[in-house]
């Protein structure tokens, strides 16, 4: 599908300090949009960022039919604009799709957007040395309809904006038991706007709680770990001389993230024994009992890889060591960061580098 170009008059750009920017706060100049209707994807456009004209009656609003993924690019030392691993973002918002009777985009046409809105905006990238342009794909109903029935026409939108570091210190996290984020048969695996509204209450009695975030658990036993906040999360267990890292396995309920993946991958380039299974919170707090718990972190797009410093289960405190005394974790982020920002080779092929010469078809 060709993309057509309409470029703002004036850019914001000039005089914006990046480096102090704060998160989701200041958009970069051009959104891509794209609409579906009469069962077919058309007429995609580079625009202006700015409001878009709705209706208060679509599905996107009245029924959360909406999705999104989310990713980065990042401007390497050499001024290449690299993205990472746009392909596995392009296959989950499918999957997302899927999940609630949403079209899928084209094939190809996810990482061709992504392109061509990055080509555009190229300037909104800012040096490693301060951060990376974040990424916002988003797809929803603009059904001009109150039933509810599976929509027929939407809205593909991508807008971007320059920030610098999400979590810079390391986290206090509560475990919490009134609220669970997903259920089995649910959407936890897929990434619907809905999904996030309800765990907002969670971290606010958190953050009121002195916690960044919670720490989540299953929905049918309240038992066993989950996620952290909007990231995976990894524990780090050192038996005698022999360290492994644990991280609860995909079971239909914890997204599949793409740090996660990735994280799982660097971890076995680093040949460490790596368990994916259910681990309950006893668990933890008995390896951290008998000294065995030397690590945990969360991975995710926005925070890349997040040390936990406490974590609190009811009136029962997980204290960390301190991060300059732990190895994995750092190491897996240093090999991250040096990868996605073109510091260090790139053996598994996961950076996509925007060149400035049209993508052929
Ligand atoms: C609930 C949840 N878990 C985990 C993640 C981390 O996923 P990724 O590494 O793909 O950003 C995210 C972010 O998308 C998330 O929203």
């Amino acid at each position: 599908m060709p993309i057509s170009v309409e470029r703002a008059s004036q850019s914001r750009l000039p005089g914006l300090d990046l480096a102090s920017v704060p998160f989701s706060s200041v958009f970069s100049d051009h959104m891509l949009v794209a609409e579906y209707a009469d069962g077919a994807w058309k007429d995609p456009v580079i625009q202006p960022y700015g409001p878009l004209s709705l209706v208060p009656n679509i599905s996107a609003l009245q029924y959360g039919v909406s999705i999104f993924e989310g990713l980065k690019a990042h401007r390497a030392a050499d001024d290449r604009i690299l993205l990472f691993r746009p392909y596995e973002n392009a296959r989950r918002l499918n999957r997302s799709s899927s999940r609630l009777s949403i079209p899928s985009l084209p094939d190809g046409f996810f990482v061709n957007a992504l392109h061509e809105l990055l080509q555009v905006d190229e300037a909104w990238v800012p040096p490693a040395s301060i951060g990376a342009l974040y990424i916002r794909p988003c797809l929803f109903s603009t059904d001009e309809s109150v039933r509810v029935k599976p929509a027929e026409r939407f809205l593909f939108v991508i807008f971007t904006f320059p920030f610098g570091s999400y979590y810079s210190t390391p986290l206090d996290v509560l475990v919490t038991e009134k609220y669970v984020r997903a259920f089995p048969g649910g959407t936890g695996d897929v990434k619907p706007a809905g999904n996030y509204a309800p765990c907002l209450v969670a971290d606010q009695e958190a953050h009121d709680l002195g916690f960044a975030t919670v720490m989540w658990l299953d929905g049918v036993h309240h038992r066993y770990i989950e996620e952290c906040g909007v990231m995976n999360v990894f524990f780090v267990v050192q038996q005698g001389n022999n360290t492994k890292v644990i991280t609860p396995d995909l079971g239909g309920t914890i997204l599949p993230g793409v740090t996660r993946d990735t994280t799982l991958q660097l971890l076995r380039d680093m040949e460490m024994p790596i368990e994916e299974r259910r681990i309950a919170i006893d668990e933890v707090l008995g390896l951290h009992a008998s000294g065995e718990l030397i690590e945990c972190f969360g991975t995710g797009t926005a925070a890349t890889i997040s040390h936990i410093r406490r974590i609190r289960y009811r009136d029962q405190d997980v204290l960390l060591p301190p991060v300059e005394d732990r190895t994995i974790g750092p190491r897996a982020r240093e090999r991250l960061v040096a990868i996605m920002t073109g510091h260090a080779p790139d053996p598994h092929g996961w950076t996509y580098e925007v060149c400035s010469q049209p993508l052929a078809a």
